[in-house]
């Protein structure tokens, strides 16, 4: 089977077939990072430039891996050190990347839309890193691999995802994937964190941490974004993380074998206790290092290569 996006914009772009695919695809380079050598020629000619606007340790980092590992050449350029402090405008610095010959730009972006808004205009693949509270495509996708290498299937899963939904971009791009997948999506957090009316989007809304873990195969917190709240949406962090942290205590509600994830940053002792954090259920670090798979798979189908090939 082939893919059939030149860009990844969103999860809310694809197909079931796209994400078993892109699973799939990832599960078939994952060896290849605990090799002794870990390159391979996939990917070898092709330019690939990750423009970040914000900060990022996982994302950016397991792109630039992705990159190499494939032995595209990979170049890195973060607004602090481009000509936009100069004032450049994203048009201008994009088509002057463009202007190189890269095969796909990697893009985070603190503003909703920005990566679409350079798909529009440039003529190499574009995929989305992160762009403000809308969507972070990669991250959904590896959480994914996650609970699937745990969980076996996913339909029929039910899921928690619990903090400052408005603002999450992780928490959006995981909806709609576990949705187009079947599974029951939980959004968990108190009502100034939650859009009215997503439950519109087939997910069910909770404001009670407890009752939200009833049962659940899968808790995902999330962090507060307190760089992206204008105004303060919580009395204090001493109060969210009384009202909304998970630790050993509530986690005992979800099903035995729940598993524990988190996109990271962790804030520690506000959404999620050490204790939980660094405990048996947790799957975070294994997260961290299903994004290097998951980063390699989308970068070798947006090049245009398909299944039977890797
Ligand atoms: N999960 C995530 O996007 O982390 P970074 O901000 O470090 O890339």
């Amino acid at each position: 089977m082939s893919f059939q996006h030149k860009h990844i914009l969103g999860t809310e772009q694809l197909s079931r077939e796209d994400i078993e695919l892109i699973l799939d695809t990832a599960e078939s380079f994952k060896d290849i990072n605990t090799r002794e050598i870990k390159k391979v020629p996939t990917l070898r000619g092709k330019t690939i430039i990750n423009l970040f606007f914000e900060a990022s340790t996982r994302t950016r980092t397991s792109f630039e891996i992705a990159g190499k590992r494939l032995s595209a050449d990979t170049i890195n350029i973060s607004a602090s050190s481009s000509s936009v402090v100069k004032g450049e405008t994203l048009e201008d610095t994009a088509r002057n990347i463009e202007a190189m010959h890269p095969d796909i730009i990697v893009m985070r972006h603190g503003a909703s839309g920005a990566p679409h808004y350079l798909a529009e205009r440039i003529d190499c693949s574009v995929v989305n890193a992160g762009d403000g509270a809308h969507e972070h495509p990669s991250q959904a996708l590896l959480d994914l691999l996650t609970i699937r290498q745990h969980k076996t299937t996913l339909e029929g899963l039910t899921v928690a995802i619990v903090g400052d939904i408005t603002h999450s971009r992780v928490a959006r791009s995981n909806l709609y994937a576990m949705r187009t997948l079947g599974m029951n999506v939980r959004l968990v957090g108190p009502g100034t964190m939650v859009p009215k009316g997503i439950e519109k989007l087939g997910c069910e809304v909770y404001t009670d941490l407890n009752e939200a873990l009833e049962g659940v195969d899968v808790v995902m917190m999330l962090r507060i974004q307190l760089e992206r709240q204008g105004k303060t949406l919580l009395p204090s962090l001493r109060e969210y993380a009384s009202l909304y942290g998970l630790n050993p205590s509530n986690l005992k509600l979800a099903k035995e074998d729940a598993i524990v994830m988190h996109p990271g940053p962790m804030n520690r002792g506000v959404e999620i206790s050490s204790y939980v954090a660094d405990g048996p259920q947790n799957v975070i670090l294994e997260q961290v290092e299903n994004g290097v798979a998951i980063r390699m798979a989308l970068l070798y189908l947006v090049a245009g290569g398909s299944e039977g090939e890797v």
